[in-house]
């Protein structure tokens, strides 16, 4: 599927952005260890989230989704092998958070992905999961996946060689479902939500004092459970909006109810810092997740050197970001972001390849990129490879909003993983994105 993005004269209106994602895949995972009847509202209903429930209903979860609710239900039976191999699609989250729960469970089981899943590394959890007693076998440390029967160790302590919180949530799930404690350190801070979560049903998760790095500490105990819960809007997809709205003319938009936990929302940091024209309000706690609406209006930009420790905390937001860039005044610098390299495509190529058919100046680094913003409209001829990664897809599609025709990007399926209604959302608030053949 084809999409184009035609030039647009301003944006203005009121949005809410679907569920969080990386929520709306904790929630199932941490709600099937409760083993409780729960009502969760606000789920995202998109392919990653549901490759998620069905291989947690493979073994032994009772899940049920309704639009955006998803009711759990109380099992009777005890966790069990799956019969088939369980494909968890395109999601690096669910395949390595599952990988942690089965592992914890002691549970014989095969996890597959997509093409561009089996590509993806997964010794950092292989290593520590059979450290701690796991069996794991791979492809070279890819997917497929085999766990066999494990004897999880009690106090584990694993020092995190790169920052990521699907590894970070992954050993916590682990010992949450083998009844163990863990201690692990990052070497920064990563999104933090499985924590919140476990806490909010009434784990014991504490945190060292470290000046860089973050020490987390789970003590085992058993979780309470608790009737419903909430999952707060997408941050990540919200940006879209946000970076639409600021580099159109005469624009302004609410986006309501979207998570702003502080190790999500670094990208908000940066754009004020390059000038943009943002504002938080009507701030609440829900879910023990910090939730808030968004009010942006067009602005002037200016490039910026990101710091480098803000990275984890922004790592789904650099291909829009690069848009944002695209038109701010001066150089945008992003390094210390080879993560980006690991995603659902080389993310540091693709924002590359893109950048060149919009014809802008640019220098990809190793580790990184630097963007140097033009005041003009964009001209581009040429399709847009997504390289089928969602976020790189909607990052492209948002620049049309500054180009001369239209900006056309092959390869959109991959938007359903996270942000199933992106375009009607889009649409509504003035974009004009369509199909293309
Ligand atoms: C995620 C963590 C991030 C992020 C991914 C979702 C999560 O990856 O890129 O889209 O839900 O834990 P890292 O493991 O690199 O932090």
């Amino acid at each position: 599927m084809n999409l184009a993005s035609y030039k647009t004269k301003s944006l203005h209106g009121e949005v809410t952005c679907p569920g969080d994602k990386s929520v709306s895949q904790r929630i199932v995972i941490i709600g099937s260890l409760l083993n409780c009847d729960m009502r969760v509202s606000g789920f995202l209903n998109a392919q990653d989230p549901l490759s998620t429930v069905n291989a947690l209903n493979s073994i032994g979860s009772s899940i049920s989704i309704n639009g955006n609710e998803v009711i759990l239900k109380k099992r009777e039976v005890m966790f069990k092998d799956p019969e088939q191999v369980l494909n968890l699609g395109n999601s690096g989250t669910g395949a390595r958070l599952l990988l942690g729960l089965i592992s914890g469970l002691g549970l014989r089981s095969t996890i597959t992905g997509d093409s561009s899943l089996s590509k993806r590394p997964m010794n950092r959890i292989i290593e520590p999961l059979n450290m701690m007693g796991a069996r794991l076998s791979s492809d070279k440390g890819m997917l497929p996946i085999s766990t066999h029967a494990s004897k999880i160790m009690n106090n584990f302590e694993y020092e995190m060689p790169i920052a990521s919180a699907q590894v970070k949530s992954c050993l916590l799930l682990t010992a949450m479902s083998a009844k163990k404690n863990i201690k692990i350190t990052e070497p920064k801070i990563t999104r933090d939500h499985t924590e919140r979560m476990i806490d909010f049903f009434g784990g014991d998760i504490a945190y060292g004092n470290n000046q860089n790095s973050r020490l987390i500490e789970l003590n085992y105990s058993e979780l309470e459970p608790k009737d419903t819960f909430n999952v707060p809007g997408d941050f990540s997809s919200a940006s879209f909006i946000i970076v639409a709205t600021i580099i159109s003319k005469d624009s302004e938009v609410l986006i309501k109810n979207v998570g702003l936990n502080e190790s999500r929302k670094g990208l908000l940091e940066i754009l004020t810092l390059m000038g943009a024209d943002i504002f938080i309000k009507n701030q609440k706690e829900i879910s023990n997740e910090i939730v808030g609406d968004i009010y942006v209006r067009s602005s002037e930009l200016n490039g910026v050197d990101v710091p480098d420790d803000i990275i984890p905390n922004i790592i789904d937001e650099i291909p829009i970001l690069s848009i944002a860039s695209c038109f701010a005044d001066g150089q945008t610098v992003i390094r210390n972001a080879s993560e980006l390299r690991v995603k659902e495509s080389d993310r540091l190529n693709a924002i590359s390849e893109g950048l060149l058919k919009l014809k802008i100046k640019h220098d990809i680094l190793d580790d990184g990129i630097s963007i140097t913003g033009t005041s003009k409209e964009i001209r581009c001829d040429e399709f847009i490879n997504s390289f089928d990664d969602h976020r790189i897809a909607m990052s492209f599609l948002i620049s049309g909003v500054r180009s001369e025709n239209c900006v056309r990007v092959k390869n959109c399926k991959n938007i359903e993983t996270s942000f199933p209604n992106f375009k009607d959302i889009m649409n509504s608030i003035g974009m004009k994105i369509d199909d293309e053949n």
